[in-house]
């Protein structure tokens, strides 16, 4: 189904971020990697300046740098002021304050619009869409998912995340999602259900707490893999 880009908050994070929530290892470097809904994250300009080797997919990619710029230009003011109404819902160790918070964005946002073109030619950014992705069985060591699945579980049904997470488990060998909180910072309604299905089909998840909290209480990350898997087979 095609997006309409004003209907998307085009928020990015950082390599730094993303080495903190998915508690990114040394092991991890050599890995081929999946980055899903990275939107405008540096993760990937970063990465790849880094050496390391991925692909980011996104709905978004559909649209040029200068409209993604535009659409982060329009929210941005509105979601700094929700966030410094609502100070107490979050923890300010990493973003520091409100306007820490806004300085990380813009920085994400622009490294990722500065490697935007050249990152599509070498289809680095390709768009594509949950639940459903264009990838051979196990194409990448890692899929990532940031921001994306639990935090928007208002909007993305239990139905949907059982058949995103086994999709990410079949083109990847290992599963990382990351928040496990809803929009309003409870614990995502569909993790429990989600983890008993995946279970049913096989697939062992374990919830792992990580060194990055925004949101009050966001600290940990689901992880399957097929070694975890095999271990307790
Ligand atoms: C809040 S942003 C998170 C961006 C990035 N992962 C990060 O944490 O910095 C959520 C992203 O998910 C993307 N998205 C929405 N629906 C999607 C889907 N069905 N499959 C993949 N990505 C999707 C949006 O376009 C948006 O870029």
């Amino acid at each position: 189904m095609p997006i309409l880009l004003k209907e998307v908050v085009p928020l990015g994070r950082t390599l730094r971020e993303y080495e903190l929530m998915f508690a990114l290892t040394e092991a991890d470097r050599t890995k081929k990697i999946l980055g899903c809904g990275d939107g405008p994250a540096s993760f990937n300009a970063e990465w790849t300046a880094r050496g390391g080797s991925v692909i980011s997919v996104d709905p978004i990619y559909e649209f040029s740098g200068p409209q993604i710029r535009e659409r982060f230009d329009a929210v941005i003011d509105d979601i700094i002021a929700n966030v410094e109404a609502t100070q107490d819902r979050w923890v300010w160790g990493f973003q520091q304050n409100p306007q820490g918070l806004r300085a990380n964005r813009v920085a994400a946002m622009d490294r990722f619009l500065a490697d935007y073109e050249a990152g599509q030619s070498e289809r680095r950014y390709q768009v594509a869409e949950l639940p459903t992705l264009p990838f051979i069985n196990g194409a990448f060591d890692l899929a990532l998912c940031s921001h994306l699945l639990f935090l928007y579980s208002h909007l993305l049904s239990i139905e949907f995340h059982l058949a995103s997470l086994l999709e990410l488990y079949r083109v990847a060998k290992e599963v990382r999602i990351f928040p496990l909180l809803d929009m309003v910072g409870n614990k995502s309604e569909h993790l429990d259900p989600l983890r008993l299905a995946l279970e049913q089909e096989g697939i062992e998840t374990v919830v792992e707490n990580v060194d990055y909290e925004f949101q009050k209480g966001g600290n940990q990350m689901l992880r399957a893999s097929y070694e975890k898997t095999r271990q307790t087979d």
